[in-house]
């Protein structure tokens, strides 16, 4: 796994540490940046810094998996934003940027609806400076173009899911990649969990690899800080299903000193505990499993803490983003009723540990955020968290957009711009685009 990861105290890795611990102390008189020497080095996986650009044709794979408004403009850029470092760093540095990204799930079939055209207008004007966009990811034209770019120049290629190839993790289709660089450089984050053709593929044929600002970035947040936390640490779980965050609860339980539990997991847990849910989701097959997790964070000294009150309705009309009428139970649900959102009395109890805490992750909101009448659980999460002179981490997805929609994004140290590549990261689990980079 990544750095932090070493506890072994026996092995290399884990004096490598120690050094570094004992060299921090004279961090200004050494001129390196140890912190980012300790994530790389003993992985072999290198930064950009590492790699003499000039004048090469830089390969940068991004995320620009961008949602799109009605008339096929970008609607949300924080992805475009989030690679904007990397891409200014190498063409201060005189490289030949080629940025590489999927956009939606087209099939591998060409899809105007999936074209990356509209990103290349916004990157025009984030980065104020020309964009060719090629029509095509690879081939003869795709070739020529990217040998006559210029130093400082950048290049987008057409969406990489146009071809079956590229999430078919195709050799030949890696191969014709790997002809347009000199240099690799992986920067989707939000891409790593994949084993594509240009995640993982075309890697091993290209000989200079490294990954870029926006991943050592997602890596120090979501490896670093929570493998070791300023304490008290607290973590929020919400979103759906207790089966989709196994892996982040189980990975959790070692570290934090509060959990948080919100959500509709929370009435699987609720069950657990012995209490009636009425009509809320629930996930029968996970009640024994969230039995066994309450009794495991009882003998680990964890607080686990689940809901004291939720609030219900009897109708949740989605697509009208509206709710019948209201009502907030202490405990038991009644029959009839279905859980949308933690109750007040749990958001107040939630703040207060939220505020008392020095690290806070989250990852899930609380309730169904998308309609407002049930989103107050999840704001009330986000502004404790704002509210917070703690480092406040939220992992991705959902979660980022419900920040978003409460006002409060600028003022949490880190967002995450993945959504299953920071689940997975956070269970533990390596990635696929950072395990093709280690030498
Ligand atoms: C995401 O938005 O999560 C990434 O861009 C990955 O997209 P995918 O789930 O379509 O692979």
């Amino acid at each position: 796994m990544y750095p932090s990861k070493y506890y072994d105290p026996f092995d290399k890795e884990r004096s490598v540490l120690v050094l570094i611990e004992g060299l921090k102390n004279y961090q200004n008189k050494l001129h390196i940046d140890l912190e980012r020497w300790y994530y790389y080095s003993m992985d072999g996986i290198r930064s950009i810094k590492e790699i003499n650009v000039e004048g090469k044709r830089v390969f940068v794979r991004v995320d620009f998996n961008v949602p799109l408004d009605e008339n096929g403009n970008v609607a949300d850029d924080t992805r475009i934003v989030a690679a904007l470092p990397t891409i200014r760093y190498l063409l201060d540095r005189g490289a030949k940027v080629i940025l590489a990204s999927h956009l939606g799930r087209p099939k591998g079939q060409r899809n105007e609806k999936y074209s990356l055209r509209p990103v290349a207008e916004a990157l025009a004007t984030l980065t104020n400076q020309p964009i060719l966009f090629l029509e095509d990811c690879v081939g003869s034209e795709v070739e020529e173009s990217v040998q006559e770019m210029a130093e400082n120049s950048i290049v987008l290629l057409e969406n990489l899911r146009f071809h079956a190839e590229e999430e078919g993790n195709d050799e030949a289709f890696s191969k014709s990649l790997a002809k347009l660089a000199d240099v690799y450089v992986n920067d989707a984050f939000g891409t790593a969990h994949r084993a594509h053709a240009s995640t993982v593929g075309m890697v091993p044929y290209v000989k200079e690899k490294a990954v870029g600002f926006l991943i050592e970035k997602e890596l120090q947040f979501l490896c670093d800080k929570v493998d070791h936390p300023e304490r008290p640490f607290c973590v929020v779980l919400g979103g759906a299903k207790v089966s989709d965050k196994i892996g982040v609860i189980e990975s959790v339980m070692d570290k934090a000193n509060h959990i948080l539990i919100g959500g509709a997991m929370a009435y699987t847990f609720a069950l657990a505990e012995g209490r009636t849910i009425g009509d809320s989701r629930v996930e029968p097959d996970y009640v024994d499993f969230a039995r066994q997790l309450i009794e495991k964070a009882k003998s680990k000294g964890v607080d686990l803490q689940l809901p004291v009150d939720t609030v219900t309705t009897k109708k949740v009309d989605f697509d009208h983003r509206q709710l019948g009428e209201l009502k907030v139970f202490e405990g038991n649900i009644e029959a009839g009723w279905e859980g949308v959102d933690i109750g007040p009395k749990t958001a107040d109890k939630y703040a207060q540990l939220i505020r008392s805490a020095k690290t806070i992750l989250w990852n899930g909101p609380v309730g169904i955020f998308e309609i407002e009448a049930s989103a107050k659980g999840s704001y009330a999460i986000a502004q404790a968290m704002a509210a917070s002179e703690g480092t406040t981490i939220v992992g991705g997805g959902d979660c980022v957009k419900a920040i978003h929609q409460s006002g409060c994004a600028d003022k949490i140290t880190f967002l995450s711009t993945g959504g299953g590549a920071s689940l997975q990261l956070l269970e533990g689990k390596p990635l696929p685009g950072l395990e093709a980079l280690k030498q």
